[in-house]
């Protein structure tokens, strides 16, 4: 398939593995650029600039294709070294950048002068119209379903997709609910030029994360995720468990007063005993409603065979198929 996205980074199919946090390591993003996908290593997962640059030297041993990495830009109070991220990403050669949360505008020129394609994740259209305006090359949108941070504006895809098509000159692919090969013709017709999907990624046999995880993501239903931290104005949407249920009881208790030193133990440095361990109920995790479409554990490249076999079928016979008719 041909689109603006698969153009813009030179690959085979419009499907992109977002960025996510103890998920993804260098073998999940070869496996997905292997698989004619866009892979995406998560830059702060790597602890130092020095262990992001070893990881993707591990990722150009597994692939020859394109891939990228995420680099979220957080409200944190001890802010990560970006410059030094930045500078592993640059010598390390890699040719495409997946920024997250805050406006990346302060790093824009160093990616531009090293011929980096930047893709701006974000939840609402101005943001994607200021990323087109720093010079984005891209964006990924994610709409109210998505797993992690949905923004604070709770439009869904079906509106979000379309609304952007509307105002974007630059091309965007749908995040957020996306699982097969309906998600990417149903997409496709909203606007965007491909899809993002991060939950479906981590139920596959490559994701290095515990099998509780991938378990987990199979036997939940779509009524099973929780928005949390919405009183911080940090909303995310996690799969509920234990720890999520003391949190949300926390988040009633204290209503407004509630201060992230409140719930710091359920969500704070849990990702290692949750992704790594299958400790299920040691935190919360971001998990999106399109775990209600999960059924299965397939290698990367069947689940991203199924989806463009799928999605040929859909346009070839179904949807042509009612025009004949
Ligand atoms: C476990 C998990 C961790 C994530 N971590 C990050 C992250 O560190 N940075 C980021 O930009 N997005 C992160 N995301 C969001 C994904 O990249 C993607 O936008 C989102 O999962 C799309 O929604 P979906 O889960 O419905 O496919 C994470 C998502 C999940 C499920």
């Amino acid at each position: 398939m041909k689109t603006r996205i698969t153009e813009l980074f030179g690959i085979q199919h419009p499907i992109i593995q977002g960025g996510m946090h103890f998920v993804g390591y260098a073998r999940l993003a070869a496996a997905v650029s292997n698989a004619g996908g866009l892979g995406i290593i998560t830059g702060l997962t790597q602890r130092t600039p020095a262990a992001l640059a070893d990881e993707i030297r591990r990722c150009k041993e597994m692939t020859d294709k394109p891939f990228g990495v995420n680099l979220t830009f957080l409200p944190a109070v001890n802010s990560p070294d970006y410059p030094g991220y930045i500078n592993a990403i640059i010598e390390g050669g890699v040719k495409v950048v997946e920024t997250a949360g805050n406006n990346p505008q302060k790093w824009m020129p160093a990616l531009k002068e090293a011929g980096i394609k930047v893709i701006h994740k974000c939840t609402a259209v101005r943001h994607a119209l200021k990323a087109e305006a720093i010079g984005c090359d891209a964006v990924s949108v994610d709409g109210f379903e998505c797993g992690g941070h949905p923004g604070e504006d709770d439009v869904p895809n079906f509106i979000l997709l379309p609304r952007a098509a509307e105002e974007l000159s630059i091309p965007f692919v749908a995040s957020g609910g996306m699982a097969d090969g309906r998600s990417l013709v149903a997409a496709l017709a909203l606007g965007a030029d491909g899809m993002n999907m991060g939950t479906r990624f981590i139920a596959t046999k490559e994701a290095p994360v515990h099998d509780n995880v991938k378990q987990a993501i199979v036997a939940a239903s779509e009524l099973d995720t929780r928005l949390v931290m919405r009183p911080l104005r940090n909303t995310e949407r996690v799969l509920v468990n234990d720890a999520v249920k003391r949190l949300l009881e926390k988040e009633r208790e204290l209503g407004a007063s509630l201060k992230f030193e409140d719930i710091a133990n359920e969500v704070a440095g849990v990702y290692p005993r949750i992704m790594l361990e299958g400790e299920m109920d040691a935190g919360a995790w971001s998990c999106g409603m399109v775990a209600g479409l999960i059924r299965d554990v397939p290698t990367v490249k069947e689940l991203i065979d199924r989806i463009m076999a799928e999605a040929d079928g859909l346009v070839r016979q179904r949807l042509a198929g009612m025009l004949a008719g």
